[in-house]
């Protein structure tokens, strides 16, 4: 066992009262124990030893991780060490992904080669638009790009080479440069528009923003305060550390799919109301609530339990969520380019009851990064179907990033929780006569 400065034993001790063994656990890192440690507590030599119970893994360390740092009591978010606010403040979209994906800023050099590199693999095969033609004219944005991505893997069937870092980096480039173009045709086929294909002159923030909204031959020239809003809410949105989305991710690549599989996975993962789709739902429910006056009562039914206030609330920050301060800042000046959304006040009021209010002061609930950006988003002409895919086109560099660092991590292997079973015990098959 280690020995701390004070002569502490770095360690845990744990005494089993059913036969009054004692067992000592190191403490790693000053804060956690491995839990296959705790394998050696049992009655007998017979016995499987014990388990750490831990539904939706709430108090479970799964990895060791370098990219994303979250201190959620004091509302700190870090990529690589730098704080949110300054990369949101001072930095780009893509020069973060290279952060993230690289682990450090990159130099002029290899900024301009990153930019070259994603611009130029922007295009997709043809026969992703055959794809998507084949999805009714009503089809969800989402459930689209979760189809797309997936059919990605069988274009490029050499991505399964999953531990040839090489490959690999292609395979990270190839997706980070294909989600705009895979968004926007899906939002083009979604409101019935031709497909606009990339410009490799555009920046990537501006080229997405000219694939989704140029409307025929005529240039579009984005509006410079859309364009960085819009690269603000993709450096927030980059990565999020071990969250819902990330270990689907890192869950399903560590049975060595392919990127592609294993982003769409993660994709469908993030589309639940509870993570990604909850800028959807906020909407939704700013929607429903329609007017100031109907805030009392609606307040009242998320108090009796009868709903959540969407875009509230959060598994790791229980402080206001970084991103949200931001995203709100940014709010304000999206407005002044489209004009206020309406939903803009409502959005305010029940920000303003649920900070003074016991039942959500005492449950720590704070806006997250969800409830300021769908308003954004509605301002700059998306519709909400189009929200959690605008989640997952920047979380992709996370995605990418916390995937090959599980596959270069020699401690992982294939994800495998164990059960509680609670089942019937062994029983003989009842002949179908003989069933009640
Ligand atoms: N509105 C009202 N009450 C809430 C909310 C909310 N948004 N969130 C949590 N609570 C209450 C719960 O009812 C519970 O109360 P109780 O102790 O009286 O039973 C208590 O707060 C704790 O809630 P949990 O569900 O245990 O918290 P958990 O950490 O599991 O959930 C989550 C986190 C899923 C984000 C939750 O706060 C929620 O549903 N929020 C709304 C959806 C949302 O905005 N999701 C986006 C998250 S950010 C992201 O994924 C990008």
């Amino acid at each position: 066992m280690g020995e701390s400065g004070t002569g502490a034993r770095n360690s845990l001790s744990i005494r089993d009262n059913r036969n009054g063994k004692e067992y000592e656990l190191d403490i790693l890192d000053g804060e956690v124990v491995r839990a296959m440690d705790l394998r050696q507590i049992r009655l007998d030599p017979d016995d499987f030893g014990m388990m750490a119970y831990d539904p939706a893994y709430t108090n479970t360390a799964s990895t060791r991780s370098r990219i994303t740092d979250i201190d959620g009591g004091r509302g700190i978010l870090r990529y690589r060490g730098f704080p949110i606010e300054q990369l949101a403040d001072r930095s780009s979209f893509l020069e973060v992904a290279y952060l993230i994906l690289k682990g450090e800023l990159p130099t002029e050099d290899e900024l301009a080669g990153f930019t070259h590199e994603v611009t130029f693999h922007t295009y997709t095969h043809e026969n992703i638009l055959k794809l998507l033609d084949g999805f009714r004219y009503d089809a969800h944005t989402m459930g689209m790009m979760i189809s797309s991505v997936a059919a990605l893997s069988t274009f490029y069937p050499e991505a399964k080479q999953v531990h040839d870092p090489e490959n690999r980096w292609i395979q990270i480039v190839r997706l980070v440069a294909k989600m705009p173009t895979l968004a926007a045709f899906c939002y083009r086929h979604h409101r019935g528009l031709p497909y606009v294909y990339p410009e490799n002159q555009l920046a990537y923030s501006a080229n997405f923003l000219n694939m989704l909204f140029r409307i025929g031959v005529t240039e579009y020239e984005p509006n410079p305060v859309l364009e960085r809003a819009l690269d603000i809410l993709f450096i927030l949105h980059a990565d999020h550390e071990q969250n819902c989305s990330t270990t689907a991710m890192r869950v399903i690549g560590s049975s060595q799919t392919d990127p592609y599989s294993s982003l769409a996975g993660a994709m469908a993962a993030l589309y639940g109301p509870l993570h990604g789709g909850a800028n959807e739902a906020v909407l939704r429910m700013l929607t429903e609530i329609g007017s100031l006056e109907n805030i009392p009562e609606f307040m009242e039914s998320v108090k009796r339990g009868e709903r959540r206030l969407m875009g509230f609330g959060h598994r790791v920050y229980k402080a206001y969520d970084p991103r949200a301060s931001i995203i709100k800042q940014t709010a304000h000046e999206v407005f002044q380019v489209t004009g206020k959304n309406p939903l803009l006040d409502i959005a305010l009021e029940l920000e303003k009851i649920a900070l003074n209010e016991d039942y959500f002061v005492a449950r720590n609930l704070y806006p997250n990064v969800d409830f300021y950006s769908g308003l954004i988003y509605q301002a700059m002409g998306f519709p909400v179907e189009m929200f959690p895919v605008l989640f997952a086109v920047p979380r992709t560099v996370g995605w990418l990033a916390q995937w090959q660092e599980m596959l270069e991590d020699r401690e992982q292997k294939i994800a495998r929780p164990r059960q509680v079973y609670e089942g019937s015990g062994e029983r003989d098959y009842v002949s179908m006569d003989a069933r009640g």
